[in-house]
């Protein structure tokens, strides 16, 4: 079937590099002559017409992508409310249940000649681009999730931000950190990953680092600030990803909704509080939360994610479905998305930056 309308949507937490995406979708796509238009708000614009007025479908045309490459956020919205897979749907009983809601959307995909989709987003958006792909919709997904933990790809649009951000905290804080010789404890995003945190971690030379994978000990984090102190470094920089916990601990969990994922955060105040039991020394945490998702995606990641775009609709052009546009470099290939949804994408323990990490003496907390 030949294409002449294509949708295009973001979904789950935004990342820098989205607005690039849509505008290299938008602009290969319109010069094979389709039609181009935008859901808002992942896919509520299409299940909550309701909540629309002016429609939940936008037209995506040249002057709709101007000037938007070096731009943070997306101009569709996106939403990580409102999975159709678990779409949070009340009961007669009155209670919250979910409620898989993809067999609807397929068939608004239908209802709106909606010949194709462009599905950017990271492990949930794929998962359900993979769901819709078995009801019949045409789809390539893109990879996007300034946490790194999509399988199938080296990298994911938005990362390389989100690590030079934190990087350059680091920085700042450790000048705070040997003025007022402090624990300083930054918290950054990730998930169940630690991607973020070691690489602007090592990059930024932290003393310890504390990621999801390697389950720490405490005490060996306070050895490490303690030896520190005896070569008369008064002062330690220690990054935390939220989804660290303790050995034999469990994730610090902030908030639970039917529908989503648990929302981690508050591992750093407690690795800070437990330091100054342990050293005597006054520590200090900062929570990098949402900072890291703003701003202009770096150049890699602008150059990546039009890459991404554009190589999104070459591959709708050749006839293919179900697959994901995923980084291979020097080149962008194709892999089906049943190898994507459902995995996660961790930091392996024998990794070259791990064994970098280790061997300039940083501490993850188990030796
Ligand atoms: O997946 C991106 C991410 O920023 C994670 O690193 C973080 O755990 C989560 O989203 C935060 O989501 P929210 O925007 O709902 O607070």
């Amino acid at each position: 079937m030949s294409i002449k309308r294509i949708a295009i949507n973001t979904g789950g937490g935004d990342a820098p590099g989205l607005n690039a995406v849509i505008r290299a979708v938008v602009l290969a796509s319109l010069n094979r002559g389709w039609e181009c238009v935008g859901i808002r708000d992942g896919y509520n614009g299409l299940l909550l017409p309701e909540d629309y007025p002016a429609g939940g479908l936008v037209s995506l045309d040249r002057p709709a992508v101007r000037g938007i490459t070096h731009l943070g956020g997306t101009i569709l919205g996106t939403t990580n409310r409102g999975n159709p897979l678990r779409y949070p749907t009340r009961g007669v009983d009155g209670q919250l249940y979910e409620k898989d809601r993809t067999g609807e959307l397929a068939a608004k995909f239908k209802a709106h000649g909606l010949d194709a989709l462009v599905a950017i987003g990271g492990d949930g958006s794929l998962a359900i681009a993979y769901a819709l792909c078995q009801k019949g919709v045409r789809i390539v997904g893109v990879p996007k999730t300034i946490d790194n933990d999509l399988d199938q790809t080296v990298i994911t649009f938005g990362f390389d931000t989100a690590v030079n951000f934190v990087t350059d905290c680091i920085d700042r804080l450790h000048a705070t950190a040997e003025a007022h010789r402090r624990i300083m404890i930054v918290e950054v995003m990730g998930r169940y990953a630690g991607w973020i945190a070691l690489n602007a971690g090592v990059a930024a030379t932290a003393d310890a680092i504390l990621i999801p994978e390697i389950p720490y000990d405490i005490h060996k984090v306070a050895e490490k600030v303690q030896e520190r102190a005896r070569n008369g470094r008064n002062f330690s920089m220690i990054v935390v990803a939220e989804g660290a916990r303790p050995v034999g601990g469990d994730y610090s969990v902030k908030g639970k909704e039917i529908g989503r994922l648990d929302r981690l955060g508050g591992v750093g105040e407690k690795v800070g509080v437990a330091l100054e039991t342990l050293t005597g020394k006054e520590a200090r945490c900062v929570v990098l939360g949402h900072l890291q998702r703003g701003g202009t995606p770096t150049t890699f990641d602008r150059l990546l994610s039009l890459r991404f775009g554009a190589a999104a609709v070459r591959a709708l052009g050749e006839g293919q479905s179900g697959i994901m546009v995923a980084l291979d470099p020097p080149t962008v290939n194709y892999v089906p998305l049943n190898e994507v949804a459902g995995r996660m994408k961790t930091v392996p323990l024998d990794c070259d930056t791990i064994l970098t990490a280790r061997d300039l003496g940083i501490s993850f907390g188990d030796e």
